[in-house]
């Protein structure tokens, strides 16, 4: 039986984590954490508590899952290495700065981490698809779509897929002459690391949409498209669980899905 702490636990992802954790006959839920509803009770013996630091000292559990938001996410995981509690995080906007340091106080504390910045199968097979076809092009562009409560641009999927792009291909072309932006932004933000890279991300933020990315690639005479939609947020929670699973049985640092499964 694992012992799991949610937090986040009244947000949007958090509530299907509860259910997850609450349907899973492996799987027991101790503690619960939110800014909101703090007194909801989930179960017979767990209500929803404020204060992530004074949760874990008492209910102990063996590891937490968090979803919060970009803005407190790193001051969270600094908690969660502090009182050496495992931590499988989805919340996105972590910096590649924070994560290298994520990484350090994860093998000081001894405690496992898992960062994924997308825990949906589909996903990790475009981002795949997208590293193996960036050897054959020249020019790459990604479009994200999502829901318009979404706090961060662009998507952490969009800015892995980049990095993982990058791997194959770190001299991708913008266009082919010299561009004006006659409307700021209309050619997107370029990502790039130590001035290389220019795969050109747009962050599409509208009602209706859960999670959805379109990856383009151009060369002479063809164009590739690897698309992938995200119909619900169930989707993400058999890559939830096998997060947890993972890291209950090993104390690593890991950041993708990508690497475990
Ligand atoms: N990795 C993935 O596969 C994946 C999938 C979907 C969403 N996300 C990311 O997960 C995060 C959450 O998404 P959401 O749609 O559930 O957002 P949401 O706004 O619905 O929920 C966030 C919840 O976290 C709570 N919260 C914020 N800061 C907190 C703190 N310091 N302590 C305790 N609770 C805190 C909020 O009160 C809120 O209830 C976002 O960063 C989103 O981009 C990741």
């Amino acid at each position: 039986m694992i012992n799991l702490g949610v937090i986040g636990a009244n947000g949007k992802m958090g509530r299907e984590v509860v259910k997850l954790v609450l349907n899973d006959d492996n799987f027991k839920l101790v503690c619960a954490v939110d800014k909101f509803n703090v007194g909801n009770v989930l179960n017979d013996s767990v209500k929803i508590e404020d204060d992530i630091k004074n949760s874990l000292i008492s209910r102990k559990p063996d590891i937490v899952v968090d979803f919060t938001q970009p803005s407190s996410v790193f001051e969270n995981i600094k908690t969660y290495m502090q009182t050496k509690t495992k931590a499988v995080i989805g919340t996105t906007g972590l910096t590649k700065e924070q994560i290298e340091e994520i990484k350090k106080m994860s093998a000081q504390a001894d405690t496992g981490i898992i960062i994924a910045p997308n825990f949906s199968l589909g996903a990790i097979l475009m981002m795949k698809f997208s590293q193996m076809a960036s050897k054959y092009f020249s020019n790459a562009e990604i479009i994200e779509y999502h829901h318009n409560q979404k706090k961060d641009a662009p998507s952490g999927t969009s800015i892995k897929t980049a990095q993982l792009m990058m791997e194959s291909n770190d001299n991708f072309k913008l266009g082919n002459c010299a561009e004006t932006e006659t409307v700021k932004g209309s050619r997107g933000g370029t990502y790039q690391e130590n001035n290389k890279g220019n795969i050109q991300i747009h962050s599409v933020r509208m009602p209706g949409f859960v999670a959805s990315q379109e990856v383009i690639f151009g060369s002479d005479g063809q164009i590739l498209k690897i698309h992938h939609d995200t119909i619900n947020r169930e989707c993400y929670m058999s890559g939830v669980k096998l997060a947890i699973e993972y890291l209950y049985k090993n104390n690593s640092f890991i950041y993708g899905l990508e690497n475990i499964i």
